[in-house]
């Protein structure tokens, strides 16, 4: 069967339900994009019309499961090794490295971690200063599959698809064939992997508190309300004098926020003073 049908209304329930669950948000103009995607997800759950399925996703015991199905097939899971690296080395030089050197145990968050390679970086350049094992490192991401694409440590080429040649110490931690890029079990021994959504509060004061939390490239799929609300979420799990770092497009002054915004090393981070 070919793409079912979808009407402004059914846009309007669909892009309705998938920002309350998720946040993601899909503008009017997105409609074909969207009802690709949905399309092929209900066809694939059995469903041959569209308004049967948002009735099941709704309102059905199982439609949770689906939910997170279809979640899964709407996320943009782009991300590679060594992706906006000078703002990860300035965050680990500036910030975790003196705290360990005082005793600290410092608590690193990658949110947003898609398929890993982000958490992963992060840990290679903790191992390459001795730290590893004196950091910890939680990542999440609200994607199932993404995280088992994280946690098997098997990737393909295109994880290396940085503009810039990979750093020299890359090939101590990676072992890359033409068809595969495999990460060393001690960096993936240092991550804890857990499914979390950044609409969650509840689930994302859980966690406690952490000294960097890393949510790059993820606000701009998001409504400016829900940014707001993950932002404001993601703030209440630092600890004062913690730092967010957001993806170098992005920008918090625009939406609004109680962390303050300071330069460093040529990096943009907002920390929480209060
Ligand atoms: C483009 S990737 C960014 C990955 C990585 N942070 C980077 O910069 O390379 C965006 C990720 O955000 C995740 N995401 C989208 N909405 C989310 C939500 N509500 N909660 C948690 N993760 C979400 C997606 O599953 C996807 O893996």
């Amino acid at each position: 069967m070919g793409r079912l049908p979808f009407s402004s209304q059914l846009f309007a329930i669909f892009s309705a339900l998938i920002a309350e669950k998720a946040g993601i948000h899909y503008d009017a103009g997105e409609r074909e994009l969207l009802g690709d995607k949905l399309s092929a997800r209900a066809l694939e759950a059995g469903f041959d019309s569209l308004l049967d399925y948002y009735y099941y996703l709704r309102y059905d015991p199982e439609g949770a499961v689906e939910i997170d199905a279809l979640i899964d097939a709407l996320v943009v899971g782009e991300t590679y090794f060594f992706r906006e690296l000078p703002q990860l080395e300035v965050t680990i030089a500036e910030v975790v490295a003196p705290r360990v050197a005082a005793g600290q145990r410092p608590r690193i968050w990658s949110a947003a971690c898609a398929s890993g390679e982000e958490p992963l970086t992060i840990a290679m350049l903790l191992a390459e200063r001795g730290l590893l094992d004196r950091v910890e490192i939680v990542a999440s991401d609200i994607s199932v599959r993404a995280l088992a694409r994280a946690r098997a440590g098997v990737f393909g080429p295109r994880s290396l698809r940085s503009n810039a040649p990979p750093p020299a110490f890359a090939g101590r931690w990676l072992t890359v064939t033409p068809d595969r890029v495999a990460v060393s079990a001690e960096l993936q021994r240092a991550i804890t992997w857990r499914r979390v959504n950044l609409l969650d509060a509840a689930g994302i004061a859980s966690l406690g508190q952490f000294d960097v939390i890393v949510c790059r490239n993820v606000l701009i799929y998001f409504h400016d309300n829900t940014a707001r609300w993950v932002i404001g979420n993601l703030s209440g799990a630092l600890a004062v004098g913690g730092f967010l770092l957001v993806g170098v497009s992005e920008s918090l002054l625009r939406l609004g926020t109680a962390l303050a915004c300071e330069e460093r090393g040529g990096v943009f981070l907002y920390r929480r003073t209060a």
